[in-house]
């Protein structure tokens, strides 16, 4: 029977594993306007077969007969788990009991994961190290360790006779469109808002992996979220400008308001920076997707934060996006805070004691009683403009 169109990728190399077309939010915080993807990849050699990471909770039966349409299921010999996250490792438990000689390849780390998150026996575990290689019988796989992207056990796969690499998270995007990445038109986008999102905390080590993928020849890169690159020339230029923290002449202002007055600071704020052509990427909290505020992250010389008193602090609404600015460590160099409130204020001290660990330079912060004056306005006029120079590296 054949139920599902298998692709065979490259010679030997089938995508077995699923589209997610309902899952709106990852991580129980991150909107999926095209929802995801979990691919699995299976190897076939002359001698032995190997899956490369496996699906989502709840497709374990999908993937099951996708395999079992290019193989039996009984016959795969490995399970390459690159990543112990259950987007990709949450079908482990049932493949393994289908199949009770299959062995499970990973890091150190990956084994300890595995027992723990997958209760997955020593016995049955193969433990790899970096430039490990496992011989499938003309195809030959090779480990890379890649460790904290962005988990601690991470690790690529590298399908020598097909250059294809496996990166799993890295290089991934979350859209449930198209198969390849010519297909899809906003590719770079999606992959920019899952960098921002998942990858930038970690671009010391994203460093590193790109390094060692240096003398590697890749012609196709088959990440486990998203479309596979047959252009990986494409996303690789990509993740080296993301990694490097190269930004550009522009500002992200993110802001909240109840009664706008904060909101009026901001658009004076916003007016500002334009006519000093610096590009802006404005985004009301109350109806923003927190993913496109992490891909503006990822580029963005200064950020513009706006935020009123509620309770003695921050809005709660803004709490989140700040929090988000400090964890995620961006490349922003400058920042300002815009803030209204009624009586005693609160917000502003706490907006700065939550960038505080960071290295933004607080290039201002005003909190105003009430409306903003003329006086305010021409306040933030001139702070505008003091941040559009240090954006543009004149002071
Ligand atoms: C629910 C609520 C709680 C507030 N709590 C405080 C507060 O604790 N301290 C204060 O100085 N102002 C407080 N305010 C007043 C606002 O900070 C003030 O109206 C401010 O100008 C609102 O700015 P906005 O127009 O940008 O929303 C509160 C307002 C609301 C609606
Ligand atoms: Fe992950
Ligand atoms: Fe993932």
């Amino acid at each position: 029977m054949k139920r599902y169109s298998v692709l065979e990728l490259s010679e030997n190399v089938f995508l077995v594993g699923v589209k997610d077309w309902n899952r709106k939010v990852f991580d129980a915080l991150i909107p999926l306007p095209q929802e995801t993807t979990y691919n699995s990849y299976l190897v076939i050699g002359k001698e032995k077969t190997a899956l490369v990471d496996t699906v989502n909770p709840g497709f374990e039966k999908k993937l099951a007969e996708k395999i079992s349409q290019v193989i039996e299921l009984k016959s795969l010999d490995y399970i390459v788990m690159n990543h112990a996250e259950p987007d990709h490792a949450g079908a482990i438990p049932y493949l393994m009991e289908r199949n009770k000689e299959a062995l499970l390849i990973t890091t150190e780390k990956g084994s300890s994961m595995a027992k723990t998150f997958y209760k997955v026996s020593e016995e049955r575990i193969k433990t790899v190290k970096d430039g490990d290689i496992i011989e499938l019988g003309g195809k030959t796989l090779k480990f890379i360790e890649a460790p904290w992207l962005h988990w601690p056990e991470t690790m690529f796969t590298y399908l020598v006779e097909n250059k294809i690499l496996f990166p799993c998270d890295f290089f991934g995007a979350h859209t449930a469109f198209g198969f390849f990445d010519d297909e899809v038109e906003e590719i770079l986008i999606f992959a920019k808002r899952y960098f921002g999102e998942i990858m930038m905390p970690f671009r010391n080590m994203g460093r590193k992996a790109l390094e060692k993928l240096k003398d590697i020849k890749i012609e196709i890169i088959a990440p486990s979220h998203g479309p596979i690159y047959k252009n990986p020339e494409r996303i690789l230029g990509a993740y080296r400008k993301w990694i490097a923290g190269e930004t550009k002449e522009k500002a992200l202002v993110v802001y909240i308001s109840m009664w706008n007055s904060t909101e009026e600071m901001i658009m004076t704020m916003v007016e500002t920076l334009l006519s000093e052509k610096i590009e802006v990427d404005l985004y009301n909290i109350s109806n923003s997707d927190i993913g496109d505020i992490a891909k503006d992250l990822v580029d963005s010389s200064a950020i513009v934060f706006g935020v009123p008193t509620v309770l003695g602090g921050m809005h709660p609404l803004a709490i989140t996006p700040a929090y988000l600015v400090k964890v995620l460590r961006p490349p922003l160099k400058y920042g300002v805070v815009l803030s209204s409130y009624g009586w005693g204020g609160g917000a502003v001290k706490q907006a700065l004691e939550i960038l505080r660990p960071t290295k933004i330079e607080l290039v201002g912060a005003l909190e105003v009683k009430g409306p903003p004056s003329t006086d305010d306005h021409e306040k933030i006029v001139e702070m505008g403009k003091q941040l559009s120079n240090k954006i543009k590296g004149l002071s």
